[in-house]
């Protein structure tokens, strides 16, 4: 089998507020392969955002091992997480972060001035038409955010997130601030990049919307507990 695109074992995280440090993650496994979509459920306050902020190279792991494409960056300097974050990682959160004076393109566009430098215009304009062809709102390329739906917003920023063509999209929530059928259709964008070997890691509340993932696991008590598995890996 090929090398996993995530590897972490025993991965571990304190958090200091203005209380006692409290250990969020005790020892977190989890791997996941290209085209893999794994759901991870839980209850609020459980950790799940800052698994996904270690996982997107945001902050750093106490202790345990992040294997990312078989390199060890569980101690990374922040000079190359920044890097990491750019060219391995798309976010998509449940809030949309697009700025409202701009386009659905010129946001999508955004993605694509950091990290990688000015592609020459006419490349930069068709990847961008790709990514919200992707998602299925390239009719509304013009528009500014305020004339969009929530789920077509939504849509912009998984654009913004394909767009830099990622190994991995971390979302944290992304159907939280829409209606299920809205979400669901968030959804069908989301694993549609799964198709195309990006993974996929699904941070969510609606079971329905974890239940379309390959794979399904709870982080309890700063652990990931196994839900449902899938028969076959890809
Ligand atoms: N920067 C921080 N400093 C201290 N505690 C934090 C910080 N961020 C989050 N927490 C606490 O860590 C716990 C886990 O938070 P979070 O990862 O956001 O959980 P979830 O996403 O599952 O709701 C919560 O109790 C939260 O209050
Ligand atoms: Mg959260």
């Amino acid at each position: 089998m090929s090398t996993p695109l995530i590897q972490l074992t025993g991965l571990t995280k304190t958090l200091k507020g203005q209380g006692e440090p409290r250990p969020i993650l005790s020892g977190v496994d989890l791997t996941v392969r290209a085209g893999e979509s794994v759901a991870i459920l839980g209850r609020s306050g459980s950790g799940k955002s800052t698994m996904l902020s270690v996982i997107g190279l945001f902050d750093r792991p106490d202790g345990g091992q992040y294997l990312l494409h078989g390199d060890d960056i569980s101690r990374v300097p922040e000079r190359r997480a920044a890097r990491l974050r750019s060219t391995e990682f798309g976010f998509v959160f449940q809030r949309f972060f697009l700025l409202k004076h701009l386009s659905a393109m010129q946001n999508v566009a955004m993605a694509l001035v950091n990290g990688q430098g000015w592609h020459a215009r006419r490349k930069r304009r068709d990847k961008v038409m790709a990514a919200l062809e992707q998602v299925g709102i390239a009719h509304l390329a013009k528009q500014k955010p305020q004339r969009l739906s929530g789920g077509e917003q939504q849509r912009v920023a998984i654009a913004r997130a394909l767009v830099r063509e990622p190994r991995v999209l971390l979302a944290d929530e992304p159907t939280g601030a829409l209606d299920t059928e809205t979400g669901a259709l968030v959804i069908d964008v989301l694993h549609a990049a799964t198709d195309r070997g990006c993974g996929l890691i699904l941070v969510t509340h609606d079971h329905a919307h974890a239940n379309r993932m390959q794979r399904v696991v709870r982080l309890a008590d700063g652990v990931l507990v196994q839900e449902r598995q899938q028969g076959v890996l890809r």
